[in-house]
């Protein structure tokens, strides 16, 4: 070995001993005579001395030395003076004394500094991940990810989970994205698509008697690209068989619950047991699907209280079968004309025909449409939605979906202008009860919610001819602090429950067999009762380091345009391996 102990190890208790360390110059400073030099490696930061009597050659090579350079250096640990310590270095209260320094390697001017925090341009960063690596954040961060996914797999482990691989040259797997293809050479004009996630290999894993699976998943999906998403992540993708819902819920449930005071002590959950809401409740009280519970602030439906009002704005949506409804921000009935007018662009940018503000003064309602509430009418409004004075009301009128987006993404805004939301509370939650099927307006047709192998509620199952938009199906969400972390659904196991999906969702018999064909057969071969989720690493590891974005818990992501700035991918292929693959590239 290079090196006897790590540059994070040495403590009073080693003073006297040599020892060998190896690591990066972290910092160098030249005190006139006496050199100090920070060596880093990935446990810790060691301050070494370079005294002047060394010999020369030592002195030259010290002299030269900058910073990122690879040293080796023997010397014996020392207590460090009175008074010269420094408890925040975890190795403070010592000193190297050294003896001998070894160069390993040299290093180039950097392109930003390793040793200290400044914001650096992201896509600088990504282009030398190797030395962004090198940096305190992006260490802490994969340190914690490692520990998040050691603690799963030893979890599920003990509870008879086996890890089972799956391949990533597959077939179309639909959720909702495209599909990355791999065009095989063998197969002219035939092609592989990466897996967007193991969900039908999963289910087979399940035909296949596995009755409890568990696989750190890559998952693949041509998709547009956003803070919380990637075009690979990872997923630990869990599936069970013989359980109903409550069963795998319980199962992710405890396991997240038994990880948080490992893996991040200083997170607290809001609540335990997790509260569950059904779809439609998250909806018309949050406005979202994926509420962020660690604040209130929830929609207050004022549709009765205005029925009969003179403004025009809420009549008219009122008349059109629409609703009314208001959200309350605390403290901010002294916003400017300007800061209101930036929350109206905001609700129209979202789909909104307006928004009506109204501050709740002293005085009574102040803002344009206050001559439109009446005594009796501001009493109820008070009474229904708890406000105070120096509180503003925000009204939106139109149909309940878009009242709901409009309010609901506001109501997100707040909680971060106000700061509404502790990060250290981790409020999660379930979702229940999501539809089966959304209605998709441009290619006028039915889609499936969550995914095509999950289960309708068998009780409805006689209303697929007659009002497909109220079956409920048996799909599952984990949310936490406005994101979704996991999907999960019980699944189809019935050939013919399967048939009613495919033909709803507008697949013909022979598209089922060319793309699910397998899925069918094995259907038809004993498939037990089964259900599962996968909840998304990237975007849990991201809310548990405190990050704005996955790309900061990812070793080597893709920047927001979906490149590798690092190696510049994607790039063109030879034309060699063009005409391999059978495949001419158009413009
Ligand atoms: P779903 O498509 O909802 O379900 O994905 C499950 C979870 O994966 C994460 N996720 C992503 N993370 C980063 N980048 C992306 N592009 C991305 N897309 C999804 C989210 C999400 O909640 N097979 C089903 C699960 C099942 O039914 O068992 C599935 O993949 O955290
Ligand atoms: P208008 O009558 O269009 O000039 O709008 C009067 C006020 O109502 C303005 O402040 C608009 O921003 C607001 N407004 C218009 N339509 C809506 C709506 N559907 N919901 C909430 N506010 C609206």
């Amino acid at each position: 070995m290079y090196k006897t102990h790590t540059c994070g190890e040495l403590r009073g208790t080693h003073a006297g001993q040599t020892v060998t360390l190896a690591g990066w110059v972290h910092r160098r400073r030249d005190h006139g005579g006496v050199v100090f030099i920070d060596l880093r490696d990935r446990f810790g930061l060691t301050q070494v001395v370079i005294n002047p009597n060394l010999p020369k050659e030592t002195l030259d090579l010290v002299s030269n030395v900058r910073s990122e350079w690879v040293l080796q250096i023997t010397g014996k640990v020392q207590k460090r003076p009175e008074g010269m310590q420094n408890p925040k270095m975890p190795t403070g209260e010592v000193e190297l004394i050294a003896s001998d320094v070894v160069t390993l390697n040299t290093a180039k001017a950097l392109p930003f500094m390793i040793s200290s925090d400044e914001e650096v341009d992201e896509n600088m960063r990504l282009k030398y991940r190797y030395l962004d690596l090198r940096r305190e954040r992006m260490r802490r961060n994969l340190e914690l990810r490692h520990a998040v996914v050691l603690f799963m797999r030893t979890y599920l482990s003990e509870r008879g989970f086996l890890e089972v691989e799956t391949p990533s040259l597959f077939k179309t797997t639909p959720e909702g994205a495209r599909d990355y293809l791999v065009p095989s050479r063998v197969y002219p004009g035939q092609f592989y698509a990466l897996p967007q996630s193991p969900q039908q290999l999963k289910q087979l894993l399940m035909v296949g008697g596995i009755e409890r699976y568990f696989q750190i998943a890559r998952c693949f999906r041509d998709e547009d690209q956003r803070g919380d998403r990637q075009p690979e992540f990872t997923q630990l993708d869990l599936e069970m068989s013989f359980v109903h819902r409550d069963d795998v819920l319980e199962m992710v449930e405890n396991l997240f619950t038994a990880m948080l005071p490992t893996v991040t002590p200083h997170k607290k959950l809001l609540s335990s047991p997790w509260p569950r809401f059904t779809y439609d409740e998250v909806i018309t009280r949050f406005g979202s699907d994926k509420p962020d519970l660690r604040f209130g602030m929830e929609l207050n439906d004022v549709s009765g209280i205005f029925a009969k009002s003179e403004f025009v704005v809420f009549r008219s949506a009122l008349e059109r079968g629409g609703m009314v409804k208001c959200i309350v921000a605390p403290g901010c009935a002294g916003y400017t004309r300007k800061q209101l007018d930036e929350l109206t662009v905001t609700a129209k940018e979202l789909g909104a025909k307006g928004l009506v503000t109204l501050a709740l003064t002293p005085e009574g309602l102040k803002g344009s449409a206050a001559k439109f509430v009446g005594e009796a009418e501001l009493a109820e409004l008070v009474k229904m939605t708890g406000a105070k004075t120096g509180d503003l009301y925000l009204f939106v009128a139109d149909s309940a979906k878009l009242v709901h987006k409009v309010l609901g993404a506001l109501r997100v805004g707040f909680r971060d202008t106000l700061k509404l939301a502790d990060p250290n509370v981790m409020a999660f939650a379930w979702v229940l009860d999501f539809p089966m099927f959304e209605w998709n307006e441009e290619n006028q047709k039915w889609d499936a919610a969550h995914h095509m192998f999950t289960m309708p509620r068998l009780e409805h199952l006689d209303r697929f001819e007659t009002d497909p938009s109220s079956i409920l199906s048996d799909a599952y969400d984990m949310v936490c602090n406005g994101y979704e972390m996991a999907s999960g659904s019980i699944r189809i196991h019935r050939r013919d429950i399967q048939s009613k999906v495919f033909t709803l969702l507008g697949i013909g018999e022979e598209e089922a067999q060319r793309k699910f064909g397998h899925m069918l057969e094995a259907f038809e071969f004993g498939a037990p009762p089964h259900g599962g989720m996968a909840p998304g690493i990237d975007r849990l590891v991201m809310l548990l380091a405190d990050e704005p974005n996955i790309r900061e818990v990812i070793a080597f992501p893709k920047n927001q345009a979906a490149r590798d700035v690092m190696a510049d991918a994607p790039s063109p292929a030879e034309p060699k391996q063009l005409k391999e693959l059978h495949i001419k590239v158009s413009d």
